[in-house]
């Protein structure tokens, strides 16, 4: 388990993990970030997945899995956090789902090693300790479990997210 501050995009693991939004068909922030650098064969292959619901390819605390086409990384799964209301409307569940399905969704594809961005912690306005501590939490609670993926990277913007991350990971350890 690694923490390490930079733009997720440049990271060479085999998944990064797109904090996305129910349609699949990108945005802002680490979304916007992803579709820029992977290309616009990302977005085709995120509008070929099905729809579960009008507009929704992704329900919240779910996660997708299409290739990285211009990225580094061999995949991107995409992952629909919880906009934070308060804390009380099962925000923590679906975060935590949110980790548990990347890392299912990964295991399955022979992913080694994957790369989280500080998922809902952006404009879906999550208050990032709350969330590394179930990110990390989830993390661990996968790999005690399963042999893959043996690297996990936590890839924060910012050197105030890696500190946080940091004492998470170093408490908990
Ligand atoms: N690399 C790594 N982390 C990044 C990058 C990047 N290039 N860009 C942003 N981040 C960080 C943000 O600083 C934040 O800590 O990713 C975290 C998640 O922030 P958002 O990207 O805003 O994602 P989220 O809060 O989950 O909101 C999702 O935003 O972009 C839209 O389409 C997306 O509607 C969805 C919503």
């Amino acid at each position: 388990m690694q923490v390490v501050e930079t733009d997720i995009t440049d990271l060479r693991v085999d998944a990064i993990v797109n904090a996305a939004n129910e349609t699949l068909l990108g945005g802002g922030g680490v979304d916007g970030a992803i579709h820029r650098a992977a290309g616009p064969r990302l977005l085709a292959a995120c509008r070929a997945l099905p729809q579960v619901r009008p507009n929704v390819r992704c329900p919240t605390g779910q996660a997708r899995i299409t290739p990285g086409f211009d990225l580094p990384a061999h995949f991107v799964i995409h992952t629909v956090g919880p906009v934070w209301e308060g804390g009380g409307e099962g925000e923590p569940e679906l975060l935590a789902g949110c980790y548990r399905q990347s890392l299912r969704l990964a295991l399955e594809n022979g992913v080694r090693s994957i790369a989280f961005p500080a998922i809902s912690c952006g404009v879906y306005g999550y208050p990032l300790a709350a969330a590394a501590a179930i990110a990390v939490r989830e993390t661990r609670a996968f790999a005690s479990t399963h042999a893959q993926p043996a690297r996990v990277v936590f890839c924060c913007f910012g050197a105030a997210a890696a500190r946080i991350y940091r004492d998470i990971v170093d408490r908990e350890a």
